[in-house]
Protein backbone atom coordinates (compact mmCIF):
# COMPACT_ATOMS: atom_id res chain seq x y z
CA UNK A 1 0.00 0.00 0.00
CA UNK A 2 2.76 2.59 0.93
CA UNK A 3 4.61 1.53 -2.10
CA UNK A 4 1.48 2.17 -4.57
CA UNK A 5 1.30 6.12 -2.72
CA UNK A 6 4.76 6.34 -3.22
CA UNK A 7 5.22 5.25 -6.71
CA UNK A 8 1.68 7.53 -7.53
CA UNK A 9 4.04 10.43 -6.48
CA UNK A 10 6.53 9.64 -8.77
CA UNK A 11 9.18 8.22 -6.21
CA UNK A 12 11.35 5.33 -6.31
CA UNK A 13 10.83 2.31 -4.50
CA UNK A 14 12.65 -0.40 -3.44
CA UNK A 15 10.57 -3.36 -1.75
CA UNK A 16 11.81 -5.37 1.03
CA UNK A 17 10.74 -8.37 2.66
CA UNK A 18 7.72 -8.67 0.76
CA UNK A 19 7.72 -12.65 1.75
CA UNK A 20 4.50 -13.21 3.83
CA UNK A 21 6.32 -15.71 5.23
CA UNK A 22 8.82 -13.96 7.23
CA UNK A 23 8.81 -10.95 9.84
CA UNK A 24 10.30 -7.64 8.26
CA UNK A 25 14.00 -8.49 8.92
CA UNK A 26 16.25 -5.64 9.82
CA UNK A 27 19.11 -7.36 8.05
CA UNK A 28 17.59 -7.55 4.87
CA UNK A 29 16.90 -3.67 5.49
CA UNK A 30 20.22 -2.81 6.20
CA UNK A 31 21.47 -4.31 2.81
CA UNK A 32 19.09 -2.64 0.91
CA UNK A 33 19.78 0.77 2.33
CA UNK A 34 23.32 -0.03 1.88
CA UNK A 35 23.18 -0.81 -1.78
CA UNK A 36 20.51 2.52 -2.00
CA UNK A 37 22.00 4.99 0.15
CA UNK A 38 19.80 7.84 -0.86
CA UNK A 39 16.51 6.22 0.44
CA UNK A 40 14.64 8.69 2.42
CA UNK A 41 12.27 7.09 4.00
CA UNK A 42 11.91 3.62 5.23
CA UNK A 43 7.93 1.97 5.45
CA UNK A 44 6.45 -1.00 7.30
CA UNK A 45 3.69 -2.17 8.67
CA UNK A 46 3.43 -2.53 12.53
CA UNK A 47 0.82 -5.02 12.76
CA UNK A 48 -0.05 -6.94 8.85
CA UNK A 49 -3.77 -7.73 8.75
CA UNK A 50 -2.77 -9.86 5.85
CA UNK A 51 -0.27 -12.23 7.56
CA UNK A 52 -0.87 -11.18 11.08
CA UNK A 53 2.76 -10.81 11.92
CA UNK A 54 4.02 -8.28 14.33
CA UNK A 55 6.92 -6.88 13.09
CA UNK A 56 9.80 -5.28 14.91
CA UNK A 57 9.44 -1.74 14.43
CA UNK A 58 12.37 -1.03 16.89
CA UNK A 59 14.52 -2.88 15.02
CA UNK A 60 13.58 -1.94 12.18
CA UNK A 61 14.15 1.77 12.77
CA UNK A 62 17.18 1.45 14.41
CA UNK A 63 18.63 0.57 10.80
CA UNK A 64 16.63 3.39 8.88
CA UNK A 65 17.80 5.75 11.70
CA UNK A 66 21.74 4.61 11.17
CA UNK A 67 20.80 5.42 7.48
CA UNK A 68 19.58 8.60 7.67
CA UNK A 69 16.14 7.27 6.35
CA UNK A 70 12.55 8.32 8.08
CA UNK A 71 10.57 5.65 10.10
CA UNK A 72 6.94 5.14 9.04
CA UNK A 73 4.86 3.26 10.46
CA UNK A 74 1.33 1.50 9.29
CA UNK A 75 0.19 1.07 13.14
CA UNK A 76 -3.97 1.03 11.44
CA UNK A 77 -4.66 -2.87 12.93
CA UNK A 78 -2.17 -2.61 15.87
CA UNK A 79 -2.37 0.98 17.53
CA UNK A 80 -4.79 0.50 20.68
CA UNK A 81 -4.34 -3.09 20.97
CA UNK A 82 -0.78 -3.62 21.26
CA UNK A 83 1.97 -1.61 22.78
CA UNK A 84 3.13 1.44 20.10
CA UNK A 85 6.19 3.55 21.43
CA UNK A 86 6.42 6.27 19.18
CA UNK A 87 9.06 8.08 20.93
CA UNK A 88 11.72 5.06 22.25
CA UNK A 89 10.75 3.31 18.78
CA UNK A 90 12.12 6.87 17.33
CA UNK A 91 9.75 6.44 14.88
CA UNK A 92 8.31 9.65 12.42
CA UNK A 93 5.76 9.06 11.35
CA UNK A 94 2.67 6.53 12.03
CA UNK A 95 -0.58 6.37 10.70
CA UNK A 96 -4.07 4.52 11.77
CA UNK A 97 -7.48 4.79 11.85
CA UNK A 98 -10.59 4.81 13.39
CA UNK A 99 -12.32 0.99 12.48
CA UNK A 100 -9.75 -1.21 14.25
CA UNK A 101 -8.67 -0.94 18.01
CA UNK A 102 -10.83 2.31 18.22
CA UNK A 103 -13.94 0.62 17.64
CA UNK A 104 -15.14 2.88 15.73
CA UNK A 105 -16.92 3.51 12.46
CA UNK A 106 -14.72 3.48 9.58
CA UNK A 107 -13.29 7.27 8.29
CA UNK A 108 -11.28 8.56 10.27
CA UNK A 109 -7.59 8.56 10.08
CA UNK A 110 -4.48 9.69 12.28
CA UNK A 111 -0.97 10.75 11.65
CA UNK A 112 1.44 11.21 14.13
CA UNK A 113 4.78 13.18 13.03
CA UNK A 114 8.13 13.77 14.84
CA UNK A 115 10.15 16.64 14.47
CA UNK A 116 12.02 14.85 11.75
CA UNK A 117 9.32 14.69 9.65
CA UNK A 118 7.99 18.09 10.53
CA UNK A 119 11.15 19.32 8.90
CA UNK A 120 11.05 16.86 5.80
CA UNK A 121 7.27 18.16 5.27
CA UNK A 122 9.09 21.68 4.89
CA UNK A 123 11.25 20.89 2.19
CA UNK A 124 10.07 18.42 0.29
CA UNK A 125 9.18 19.35 -3.68
CA UNK A 126 6.60 16.29 -3.80
CA UNK A 127 2.84 18.64 -4.93
CA UNK A 128 0.50 18.47 -2.13
CA UNK A 129 -3.52 19.75 -2.84
CA UNK A 130 -6.17 19.11 -0.93
CA UNK A 131 -4.40 17.20 1.96
CA UNK A 132 -1.30 19.84 2.98
CA UNK A 133 0.11 18.75 6.72
CA UNK A 134 0.68 22.37 7.15
CA UNK A 135 -2.83 23.65 6.74
CA UNK A 136 -4.12 21.13 8.87
CA UNK A 137 -1.18 21.84 11.76
CA UNK A 138 -2.42 25.74 11.66
CA UNK A 139 -5.88 24.85 11.72
CA UNK A 140 -6.37 22.60 14.83
CA UNK A 141 -3.07 24.76 16.44
CA UNK A 142 -5.86 27.76 16.66
CA UNK A 143 -7.04 28.55 20.14
CA UNK A 144 -10.33 26.82 19.07
CA UNK A 145 -9.29 24.01 16.99
CA UNK A 146 -10.88 23.45 13.20
CA UNK A 147 -10.04 21.47 10.64
CA UNK A 148 -9.32 22.70 6.96
CA UNK A 149 -11.86 20.12 5.77
CA UNK A 150 -15.35 18.83 7.51
CA UNK A 151 -14.57 16.22 9.27
CA UNK A 152 -16.51 13.28 9.91
CA UNK A 153 -17.88 14.66 13.88
CA UNK A 154 -20.19 11.85 14.32
CA UNK A 155 -16.91 9.26 14.16
CA UNK A 156 -14.69 12.02 16.18
CA UNK A 157 -17.42 11.78 19.35
CA UNK A 158 -17.17 7.87 18.58
CA UNK A 159 -13.36 7.56 18.75
CA UNK A 160 -13.70 9.85 21.90
CA UNK A 161 -16.06 7.20 23.57
CA UNK A 162 -13.74 4.12 22.70
CA UNK A 163 -10.33 6.34 24.12
CA UNK A 164 -12.75 7.27 27.59
CA UNK A 165 -13.20 2.77 27.33
CA UNK A 166 -9.87 2.33 26.75
CA UNK A 167 -8.91 4.63 29.56
CA UNK A 168 -10.84 3.34 32.20
CA UNK A 169 -9.78 -0.31 31.50
CA UNK A 170 -6.43 0.99 31.78
CA UNK A 171 -4.21 0.95 28.39
CA UNK A 172 -1.90 -2.15 30.21
CA UNK A 173 -5.10 -4.09 31.17
CA UNK A 174 -6.54 -3.27 27.35
CA UNK A 175 -3.16 -4.58 25.85
CA UNK A 176 -3.04 -7.95 28.26
CA UNK A 177 -6.62 -8.38 27.38
CA UNK A 178 -5.29 -9.01 23.75
CA UNK A 179 -2.83 -10.79 24.33
CA UNK A 180 -4.93 -13.49 25.93
CA UNK A 181 -7.18 -13.69 23.78
CA UNK A 182 -5.01 -14.08 21.04
CA UNK A 183 -3.14 -16.78 23.17
CA UNK A 184 -6.74 -18.63 23.36
CA UNK A 185 -7.64 -17.86 20.09
CA UNK A 186 -4.48 -19.88 18.71
CA UNK A 187 -4.12 -22.69 21.14
CA UNK A 188 -8.28 -23.30 20.61
CA UNK A 189 -7.68 -23.32 16.52
CA UNK A 190 -4.66 -25.21 17.36
CA UNK A 191 -6.74 -27.96 19.09
CA UNK A 192 -8.88 -27.99 16.40
CA UNK A 193 -6.18 -28.97 13.74
CA UNK A 194 -5.93 -25.54 12.39
CA UNK A 195 -2.49 -24.19 11.53
CA UNK A 196 -1.66 -20.37 11.19
CA UNK A 197 -1.59 -19.30 7.97
CA UNK A 198 2.43 -18.31 7.83
CA UNK A 199 3.54 -20.71 10.15
CA UNK A 200 7.42 -19.76 9.97
CA UNK A 201 6.33 -15.90 11.62
CA UNK A 202 8.30 -14.97 14.97
CA UNK A 203 6.16 -12.58 16.21
CA UNK A 204 2.33 -12.70 16.05
CA UNK A 205 -0.06 -9.88 16.14
CA UNK A 206 -2.20 -9.81 19.36
CA UNK A 207 -4.95 -8.51 17.06
CA UNK A 208 -5.93 -10.92 14.64
CA UNK A 209 -5.33 -14.73 13.81
CA UNK A 210 -4.78 -15.80 10.36
CA UNK A 211 -5.49 -19.24 10.07
CA UNK A 212 -5.16 -21.99 7.70
CA UNK A 213 -8.25 -24.41 6.10
CA UNK A 214 -7.32 -28.18 5.69
CA UNK A 215 -7.63 -28.85 1.81
CA UNK A 216 -10.43 -30.25 1.33
CA UNK A 217 -12.65 -26.70 3.48
CA UNK A 218 -14.39 -24.33 1.21
CA UNK A 219 -13.47 -21.27 2.84
CA UNK A 220 -16.62 -19.34 1.86
CA UNK A 221 -18.76 -22.09 2.82
CA UNK A 222 -16.92 -22.98 5.95
CA UNK A 223 -17.44 -18.94 7.05
CA UNK A 224 -21.21 -19.01 6.00
CA UNK A 225 -21.61 -21.47 8.30
CA UNK A 226 -19.57 -19.48 10.69
CA UNK A 227 -21.98 -16.60 10.07
CA UNK A 228 -24.68 -17.99 10.26
CA UNK A 229 -23.92 -18.37 13.97
CA UNK A 230 -24.10 -14.56 14.06
CA UNK A 231 -20.01 -14.37 14.04
CA UNK A 232 -18.04 -12.51 11.02
CA UNK A 233 -14.81 -13.73 10.10
CA UNK A 234 -12.33 -12.73 7.68
CA UNK A 235 -11.08 -14.46 4.37
CA UNK A 236 -8.04 -15.26 3.73
CA UNK A 237 -6.00 -12.91 1.41
CA UNK A 238 -3.54 -13.07 -1.33
CA UNK A 239 -2.48 -16.30 -2.13
CA UNK A 240 -4.37 -17.29 1.21
CA UNK A 241 -7.50 -16.19 -0.06
CA UNK A 242 -8.24 -20.20 -1.16
CA UNK A 243 -7.53 -21.79 2.04
CA UNK A 244 -7.45 -19.69 4.81
CA UNK A 245 -9.73 -17.27 7.09
CA UNK A 246 -9.00 -14.42 9.63
CA UNK A 247 -10.47 -14.25 12.97
CA UNK A 248 -10.37 -10.32 14.71
CA UNK A 249 -9.89 -10.18 18.40
CA UNK A 250 -9.52 -6.51 18.69
CA UNK A 251 -11.35 -3.60 20.06
CA UNK A 252 -14.58 -4.42 22.28
CA UNK A 253 -13.71 -8.19 22.71
CA UNK A 254 -14.00 -10.23 25.35
CA UNK A 255 -12.74 -14.01 26.31
CA UNK A 256 -16.70 -15.19 25.72
CA UNK A 257 -16.92 -13.73 22.52
CA UNK A 258 -13.24 -16.02 21.80
CA UNK A 259 -14.99 -19.08 23.32
CA UNK A 260 -18.46 -18.45 21.12
CA UNK A 261 -16.33 -18.06 18.28
CA UNK A 262 -14.08 -21.47 18.75
CA UNK A 263 -17.43 -23.10 19.49
CA UNK A 264 -18.58 -21.43 15.75
CA UNK A 265 -15.21 -22.69 14.12
CA UNK A 266 -15.60 -26.20 15.23
CA UNK A 267 -19.32 -27.11 14.33
CA UNK A 268 -18.49 -25.01 10.91
CA UNK A 269 -15.72 -27.93 10.89
CA UNK A 270 -17.46 -30.72 11.70
CA UNK A 271 -20.40 -29.83 8.99
CA UNK A 272 -17.63 -28.74 6.17
CA UNK A 273 -15.89 -32.36 7.21
CA UNK A 274 -19.37 -34.12 7.14
CA UNK A 275 -20.26 -33.12 3.25
CA UNK A 276 -16.66 -32.98 2.12
C1 LIG B 1 -2.59 -2.86 8.50
C2 LIG B 1 -3.57 -2.11 7.63
N1 LIG B 1 -3.14 -1.04 6.95
C3 LIG B 1 -3.98 -0.33 6.16
C4 LIG B 1 -5.29 -0.69 6.02
C5 LIG B 1 -6.18 0.11 5.12
O1 LIG B 1 -7.08 0.84 5.84
P1 LIG B 1 -8.34 1.41 5.08
O2 LIG B 1 -9.17 0.25 4.71
O3 LIG B 1 -8.98 2.31 6.11
O4 LIG B 1 -7.82 2.15 3.90
C6 LIG B 1 -5.79 -1.80 6.70
C7 LIG B 1 -7.20 -2.19 6.54
O5 LIG B 1 -7.61 -3.28 6.82
C8 LIG B 1 -4.90 -2.52 7.53
O6 LIG B 1 -5.33 -3.60 8.21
Amino acid sequence: MWAEFAESYGLVVHRWSTSWEHDASADELAELLDAHPKTRGVTVAYGDTSTGVANDVAGVSRIARQHGALMMVDAVSSLGGMPFLFDEWDVDVAVTASQKCLMSSPGLAWVAMSDRAWSAEKTSRLPRNYWTFVDIKKNISRPRPETPGTPPVQIVLQVAEALRMMHEEGLANVYARHDALSRRAREGTAALGLAPQCETLKHRSTTLSALALPDHVNPKAFRDRIKAQGILTAAGLGRYESHGFRIGHMGDIRMTDVERTLAAVASALRETTAVA
